[in-house]
């Protein structure tokens, strides 16, 4: 195979995710010897730096609630999934404690034995509880083993979760519960700026049931963080990603073809338009690439949750939008059918799903 160069790997993203056996979690690996180098099962080539931007859109959440500030609010979230695809949440309304006390049972997930976590290892994509590590094949068709150990659980409408640490449960069901309150919310202030009928977003979109994905991911110190890397440039399914972290930045986002480190305020909520709203607004929104880099000093944990519609719906553009713009520019597709491609389809032409999904002109 040539060898693959940076700038290559730059511009392809994740074309196919196939769950890597279960030996021992990267956190065995990295917490057990005194690494020197990053083995090359992990090799990634990678340029890890990024721009610091305060044009970085943030959100007072509380200004939604109050009838002065409502309509420039909205306006505002609909810019920010327009021209970033990114915004940082603030007085979002969700307790710090309760935050703090997911962060703190997850943590506790990736402390337990090995043997313990071994039952969830992932056996098919569509497993409700997994853990472990990612090989991920690029669209540049280079494999490798992601620098992350992770836990991925289905958690709406049918909520799954691990028996250990036995707090989780508890935490995690609050948490998913607000967080979807909260990103209905904002698809709701997405849909009122585009002028769409509230029911015809309900029925479209189903979200009453809509399909909540909950996933830790555990970033061990990593001692060469350009020779790795945490998650390779993806767009997520779904709705609206929700991102919290331990406090350790690491999250770049890509904005006007530059990479851009979200760095955010304690307490905050990293959100960004995720695939399905890129469709259903036909484009207005946009689904914003992003990556997790390492670094060689601190372990980085980040939690998210990302709120899709309803299993069952069948998202393509909106009926008005595609009225008022002419046409459609993107197919429709079940969204289960949408996340378990994404999983598990080999390489079809080499692109993500988000872009077989266009329907260009020619
Ligand atoms: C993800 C993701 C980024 C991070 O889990 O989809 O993009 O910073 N995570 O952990
Ligand atoms: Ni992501």
């Amino acid at each position: 195979m040539a060898s693959i160069t940076a700038a290559d790997q730059d511009l392809s993203s994740i074309n196919s995710y196939q769950p890597f056996e279960y030996d021992t979690g990267l956190k065995v690996l990295a917490d057990s010897s005194n690494l020197k180098a990053v083995p090359s099962k992990f090799n990634y080539t990678n340029q890890p730096n990024a721009l610091t931007s305060d044009s970085i859109p943030v959100i007072d959440f509380s200004a939604l609630t109050d009838p002065d500030q409502r309509s420039k609010a909205i306006h505002d979230i609909a810019r920010a999934c327009q021209e970033w695809g990114f915004f940082i949440l603030v007085n979002h309304g969700i307790p710090e404690e309760l935050m703090n006390a997911v962060s703190k049972a997850t943590k506790e997930f990736f402390d337990l034995p090995e043997g313990e976590k071994k039952q969830y290892e992932a056996k098919s994509a569509s497993d409700p509880i997994k853990c472990g590590n990612f090989n991920v094949t690029t669209t540049s068709n280079q494999t490798f083993t992601l620098w992350r150990d992770y836990l991925k659980l289905y958690v709406h409408p049918e909520f799954h979760c691990p028996l250990k640490p036995k707090v989780l449960r508890e935490v995690l069901l609050e948490y998913s519960e607000r967080t979807r309150k909260l990103a209905r919310e904002l698809v709701e202030a997405v849909s009122e700026t585009l002028e769409l009928e509230k029911q015809y977003v309900d029925q479209v979109l189903k979200l009453h049931s809509s399909f909540q994905m909950f996933a830790a991911n555990f970033y061990p110190p990593c001692p060469q963080p350009d020779q790795a890397i945490g998650i390779p440039p993806h767009t997520d399914p779904g709705l609206f990603t929700f991102l919290i972290h331990n406090g350790v930045a690491g999250l770049q986002i890509q904005h006007d073809g530059q990479w851009f480190n979200a760095e955010s305020p304690r307490n905050s909520i990293l959100v960004n338009v995720a695939d399905q709203l890129e469709i259903f607004t036909n484009g207005r929104c946009k689904s914003v690439m992003h990556r997790a880099v390492v670094n060689s000093e601190r372990e980085r944990m980040s939690i998210v949750v990302a709120n899709g519609p309803s299993s069952e719906a069948v998202v393509g553009p909106a009926a008005p939008l595609v009225k008022r713009d002419g046409r459609a520019f993107y197919r429709p597709m079940k969204y289960e059918e949408y996340v378990v491609s994404q999983l598990t389809k080999s390489r079809l032409d080499g692109k993500p799903i988000l872009e077989q999904m266009k329907i260009h002109d020619d």
